[in-house]
């Protein structure tokens, strides 16, 4: 095992400082494009504008025939965008692939300072953590990157989710997890087509009336996920990164696409992908507190003073835990209260408040 001392140590002379805490930067949607299609370069100022995060994807949905074009596409994106305060981040292929090499070589010598967080899909264990924190940092050195590139894993493989502490643990680069529900169902064996989204197969029934038999039973579609997600926000917070949840592919299902994304975030998670430019307002949507619950979270907290003790307000009991609660409502709203000034007033954020 790595002695503690040393995980903080850059792991190649010239690499950046790791980090001791992964900050939290909003990051409500992760809207992934495709750097190959020529078109992307001029929609993705616009596209950073409405987003927390833009992706440029290099890994599927990308054609083979592509691979080269992404990469190349990605570079020119990050070297002639301005993106405002949107962060950029990209997906790379994966470890077995023949592109990831020169995805990692390129991307960290030549945008290194750009970009913010590399997501890496089908991540099995902390040994594929390892490889890549060693060789990222060799090209920091060698790209004389100041602050270090965070990694971001897909858990999407079966052994990846029986690895998924591990797997967060593995590296002071580690930033955060997303939910892959697509190569999760086929490593799994799942018998499902969709990606993400429940499935009216996978449903509990009420037992027979006895009184009456051929009375209609009600059903009702379970939540597939629910295990994983749960498993996989754990995993995160225990580590102190961070849990979002992957696509949903059923673009037209807007309803359903806010009710997956709904349920992450009441489980914990931060942020969601967004695959179809019309995803970026539901994660917007969902993944930011309501303003109802932050001005009760804020009343709770301003009764309660220190948070210790227990007090009744409007009948419901309050106490040293529901203070952390509200806490962590409060303090999600202020971060995004200070990127949008409408949130900032909507919550009743002051100046001061926020400094
Ligand atoms: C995402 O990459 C997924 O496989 O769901
Ligand atoms: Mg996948």
């Amino acid at each position: 095992m790595r002695s503690p001392k040393d995980f903080f140590k850059p792991k190649a002379i010239g690499a950046p400082q790791p980090l001791m805490q992964v900050p939290y930067r909003p990051s409500r949607m992760i809207h992934f494009f495709d750097p190959s299609n020529p078109k992307m370069a001029t929609k993705v100022p616009g596209l950073a504008a409405r987003s927390d995060v833009v992706l440029g994807n290099l890994e599927d949905a990308v054609q083979v025939d592509n691979k080269v074009a992404a990469r190349e596409g990605l570079v020119k994106i990050a070297q002639s965008t301005d993106l405002g305060g949107a962060q950029l981040w990209t997906r790379v292929n994966s470890l077995d692939s023949p592109w990831i090499l020169d995805d990692l070589t390129t991307l960290v010598t030549e945008i290194g300072s750009q970009l913010d967080v590399i997501m890496l899909p089908k991540i099995e264990g902390e040994w594929d953590i390892h490889y890549v924190d060693q060789l990222v940092a060799q090209l920091e050195a060698r790209a004389g990157i100041e602050r270090p590139i965070l990694l971001h894993a897909i858990l999407e493989t079966a052994q990846g989710v029986a690895n998924v502490e591990a797997i967060c643990a593995a590296s002071p680069r580690m930033q955060g997890i997303s939910f892959g529900p697509a190569d999760l169902a086929a490593s799994r064996r799942m018998k499902t087509t969709r990606v993400g989204g429940s499935h009216p197969g996978y449903l509990v029934r009420t037992d027979p009336d006895p009184e009456n038999p051929d009375a209609t039973r009600i059903t009702a579609q379970q939540d597939p996920w629910h295990y994983t997600l749960a498993r996989m926000v754990d995993a995160c917070t225990a580590n102190g990164i961070y849990p979002y949840y992957g696509p949903f592919g059923d673009i037209k299902d807007a309803v359903a696409c806010e009710d997956q994304f709904r349920a992450a975030f009441l489980l914990g998670c931060v942020g969601a992908w967004s695959i179809h430019p019309s995803q970026i307002e539901i994660a917007k949507k969902v993944f930011t507190p309501p303003v109802d619950e932050v001005r009760w979270a804020k009343r709770v907290m301003d009764e309660m003073g220190d948070g210790a003790g227990c007090v009744m307000i409007d009948g419901k009991m309050q106490d040293d835990a529901t203070y952390k609660q509200c806490k962590v409502m409060v303090e999600t709203a202020k971060l995004l209260a200070r990127k949008e000034a409408e949130l900032a007033e909507a919550y009743g954020f002051s100046a001061e408040d926020l400094a």
